[in-house]
């Protein structure tokens, strides 16, 4: 059952060192980027030190930019920070610029970004396409041997896109380079870059990222081959749930711009953009669609079409379509790239078909090898997360999605076959037409550094954050989805702010989340203020659903106190006003009732139904504290009070409305009280009778939980911090339906949708809507991290500057640990019981981080450091020693 796949998104060690040493050098929170588009970047490094108490005292950047001259030489600056922004010189367009950074008494770092086009005068491409008002009617190549689907009948195919160019000899090249739909770039033979299913998904109205390739080591001396792919993507290809009805989303036909630039030794340029002079054709890709899949004939190869001297005489000129380049904006995240090979765990041949299971579900595509197949010989690869009863391929839950990929083959000795613009969400491939085949699977996903790790002595809670990382990885795919599989994968927005604590601790999301955070602001209705349900706004009729609309004031607020970068927060303040104000003008007896969107509730909560009013008003009165936060922290402290004493009054208008008495609310589910406990809105005195009460409901169902979405992050946070790990841990452990641990027994690899997915009483669950790779019950990975093994922060402290860390010992753990990359660098604990009733907790604090520790015991006068009595005690908790220490490593033993 268990554990079928090792989890190996390992986290690497920050290097060994005596004194303060910088590490892990980021540029706009990105490491090494290129095309970095803003012309005062934020420069960004991590400190290791063996040290104890080490905290840096004054740093020093300093930037060379083209021809290596000094660009800005910070000088030395005092204080602790672990960033600076750029304040050089101008920024010059495509060039790489080096940096280092220096600690005072410490080492030094260096690394490098380049830029893009920083001023929009600089393009000099068009957007270039195909004509398909010329095109014969459709009909499909005569040899195709089965007709093609009604859903993939009027596929367009793909095009191919050409330019040969003389450039003088270049010291360097680069190119920028964009659709609206996907491409894949290739230079001189050889394609460019390992980013896919580029330029990533964004909203295309407003924003439409291009990437940049430093092709100088393909370019050559002689002439340069530029060529592209291009396909309709999420631009024109299928999306969401409508299938066809929802293509052509945002244009009919998909484009592609691109700027070459190449630089010679006397400092001039080259600059050619996509225009009319470009050459285009299809080729043997026959279509290609997100949720649909490919279909590739290697018959119709164009060898060599990607290099200078292939005969093009055939190819049609490219058609140009638009000259607006308004939208075009710098890609300000990680590329989704493939990460994974999975190596199949069992071939098997089902009904004349071939099974593979490659043992773990994931979001991405295989690599298929042909050997011994005769010319034309069809290969139909299906792709499903689940077996039926009797074997075969279960593909139900995918709705309208295909996820189907054919190749024709050419009929060489081995051929092999890799789809590009298709992503599946799959851990079984059934494949049929040929026997003689190989099949790997690739993993892909948008890919954020790891941050974290997380262990125990539990394999099924082992098993578990296997499963949340990952569904993160499988789901955050250019835009953070609800699932990887079925006709929908859209960016839900209470799915990503429920997870958004988890998937922090799990990767750097920093940029991830700013790229995803400009399109939720785009998509804000700019007059009222409602925040859509998904981002990009694609399902326009559904906005304003509370706890979905408030990730317009979740998301920046804890990217904000994680990775300490007010931007986020200046970028965000004026949308989330908009958002508040909105929930407030429609709502002045600030119960919020009215304007209530979609209202999904505590989303696919198990066996109850929590008041929908108690959850609006629970976020409505979090948005609102946020927004007072985030107002106080940029000094407008005229929309702090506002939002501060709207909050207020939001709290007692919770308390008159929906606390009783007796400490119930209404509704009287475990998600009421999780809300109303979690953000502060029972009145203090009633606290303990709440608490009894969730308590209470909790045992009355036999310590199972009830909780959907909203509820279920909260559980083990709230239940802890009132006393009651022991019931947090009996659910973490259960096993029974419904659990994390009943997916688990059942097999599972990645999070459930729903908590009856699957279940013994019925077999799978509705078709209508059952995903095997859903993260928003994965949102108790932020738990594991924060509660269990205990790192967090304390209230107040932003980018982790006063760490706390508190253990939870309990449960059916022997011990666990966790390690983090704060924005100071690696945060660590590990506890252990030893036997002999002794407790070992190790502890790691990055330099210039006061931590707070709080060791657990059961006797304060046994607790000891490195066998030393124990210095910096702060307090005594009827369970715990508090101590304070600075940077470094300690470990402390205690009885227990
Ligand atoms: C999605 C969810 C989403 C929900 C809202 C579902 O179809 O998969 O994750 O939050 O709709 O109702």
């Amino acid at each position: 059952m268990v554990n079928i796949m090792p989890d190996d998104w390992s986290l690497p060690e920050p290097p060994a060192a005596a004194a303060l040493q910088p590490y892990d050098l980021r540029c706009e929170h990105l490491r090494t980027p290129l095309g970095i588009g803003t012309p005062t970047p934020r420069l960004a490094w991590r400190l290791a030190s063996d040290r104890r108490g080490d905290a840096p005292a004054a740093h020093r950047v300093t930037v060379h930019g083209p021809g290596g001259a000094l660009a800005w030489d910070s000088g030395w600056i005092d204080g602790q920070d672990v960033s600076a922004d750029y304040g050089g010189a101008p920024l010059v367009s495509f060039a790489r610029y080096d940096w280092r950074v220096e600690v005072r008494g410490g080492g030094s770092a260096r690394s490098w970004f380049d830029t893009g086009v920083l001023h929009a005068d600089e393009w000099r491409a068009a957007w270039i396409g195909h004509d398909p008002e010329t095109d014969p009617p459709f009909e499909p190549p005569t040899d195709d041997r089965e007709p093609r689907t009604p859903r993939t009948a009027h596929l367009p195919a793909p095009r191919y896109f050409r330019r040969v160019v003389d450039l003088r000899p270049a010291t360097a090249v680069r190119i920028a380079v964009t659709a609206r739909g996907l491409y894949e770039l290739h230079v001189n033979g050889h394609r460019a870059g390992d980013g896919e299913l580029t330029p990533g998904w964004t909203d295309y109205r407003r924003r439409v990222p291009y990437q940049v390739y430093d092709v100088t080591d393909l370019a050559g001396d002689g002439p340069l081959c530029v060529g592209a792919v291009l396909a309709d993507g999420w631009w024109s290809g299928s999306l969401g749930w409508d299938g066809r009805q929802q293509a052509q989303r945002y244009g009919r036909h998909p484009q592609l711009l691109a700027q070459i630039v190449a630089e010679h030794a006397d400092g001039s340029r080259t600059v050619i953009g996509t225009d009319g002079r470009w050459r285009e054709t299809i080729g043997p890709l026959r279509y290609a669609d997100l949720l649909m899949g490919e279909r590739y004939d290697a018959r119709l190869d164009l060898g060599g079409w990607d290099l200078p001297g292939f005969d093009d005489s055939s190819w049609a000129p490219a058609r140009v379509a638009d000259t607006d380049l308004s939208v075009l904006v710098p890609s300000v995240a990680e590329p989704v790239r493939v990460t994974r090979d999975l190596v199949p765990v069992e071939v098997r041949s089902h009904d004349g078909r071939t099974i593979v299971d490659l043992g773990q579900n994931i979001a991405g595509r295989v690599r298929l090898t042909v050997r011994g197949a005769a010319p034309g010989t069809r290969v139909t690869l299906r792709h499903g997360e689940a077996l039926t009863d009797d074997g075969g391929l279960y593909t139900a839950n995918l709705r309208s999605a295909e996820a189907t990929d054919h190749y024709v083959a050419a009929g060489v000795a081995e051929e092999t076959y890799e789809p590009r613009f298709t992503v599946h969400g799959f851990r079984y491939v059934e494949v049929t037409g040929h026997a003689d085949v190989a099949v790997v699977g690739r993993a892909m996903h948008s890919d954020t550094p790891v941050a974290g790790e997380f262990s125990c002595s539990d394999a099924m809670v082992r098993q578990l954050m296997s499963n949340i990382r990952w569904s993160q990885r499988d789901n955050f795919v250019s835009v953070p989805t609800d699932c990887p599989q079925r006709d929908e994968r859209l960016g839900w927005t209470a799915d990503a702010q429920v997870f958004l604590p988890t998937a922090c601790y799990n990767a750097d999301v920093a940029a991830f989340f700013t790229n995803w955070l400009a399109d939720l602001r785009c998509a804000q209705d700019a007059a009222g203020g409602a925040v859509p349900d998904v981002v990009p706004h694609v399902i326009t009729e559904r906005h304003g659903t509370p706890a979905w609309g408030d990730a317009a004031t979740i998301v920046p607020w804890h990217l904000y106190e994680v990775y300490g970068d007010e931007r986020v927060l200046r970028d965000s303040l004026p949308s989330m006003r908009r958002w508040v104000d909105h929930v407030e003008r429609h709502n002045p007896g600030l119960v919020w009732r009215d304007k209530v969107g979609s209202h999904y509730g505590d989303w696919l909560q198990a066996d109850v139904r929590t008041d929908r009013d108690v959850l609006a008003t629970a976020y409505f009165a979090l948005s609102a504290d946020l927004t007072a936060r985030a107002a106080a922290v940029l000094g407008d402290t005229e929309a702090r009070d506002r939002y501060a004493g709207l909050r207020k009054r939001i709290g007692e208008a919770f308390a008159r409305e929906f606390v009783s008495p007796d400490g119930r609310i209404t509704g009287d589910t475990q998600t009421g009280y999780l809300l109303a406990l979690a953000h502060r809105l029972v009145p203090a005195g009633l606290v303990p009778a709440a608490v009894a009460h969730l308590v209470a409901d909790l045992e009355r169902r036999g310590r199972r939980l009830t909780t959907g979405f909203a509820g279920v992050a909260l559980l083990g946070p709230v239940l802890s911090a009132h006393g009651h790990a022991d019931l947090a841990y009996a659910l973490l452990h259960d096993d029974r339906y419904p659990s994390w641990g009943y997916s688990i027994k059942r097999g599972a690899t990645t999070i459930w949708e729903r908590w009856d997915g699957w279940t013994e009483e019925t077999g799978f669950g509705p078709v209508a809507m059952n995903s095997f790779n859903h993260y928003a019950l994965g949102s108790v990975g932020a738990w594991l991290y924060g509660g269990v093994a205990g790192l967090g922060q304390e209230e107040g402290s932003v980018g982790f500057r006063r760490p706390r860390i508190r253990p939870l010992v309990g449960g059916a753990l022997r011990w666990a640990s966790a390690a983090y990359e704060t924005p100071l660098g690696r945060l660590a604990s590990r506890w252990e019981l030893a036997g002999r009733g002794e407790l070992r907790l190790s502890v790691q604090i990055p330099p210039g981080a006061l931590a707070t520790v709080h060791v657990p015991t059961t006797d304060p006068s046994s607790v000891r450091e490195s066998g030393e009595p124990v210095s910096g005690v702060v307090g005594r908790t009827g369970s715990a020693v508090v101590c304070q220490v600075g940077s470094g490593r300690y470990s402390f033993t205690s009885a227990w």
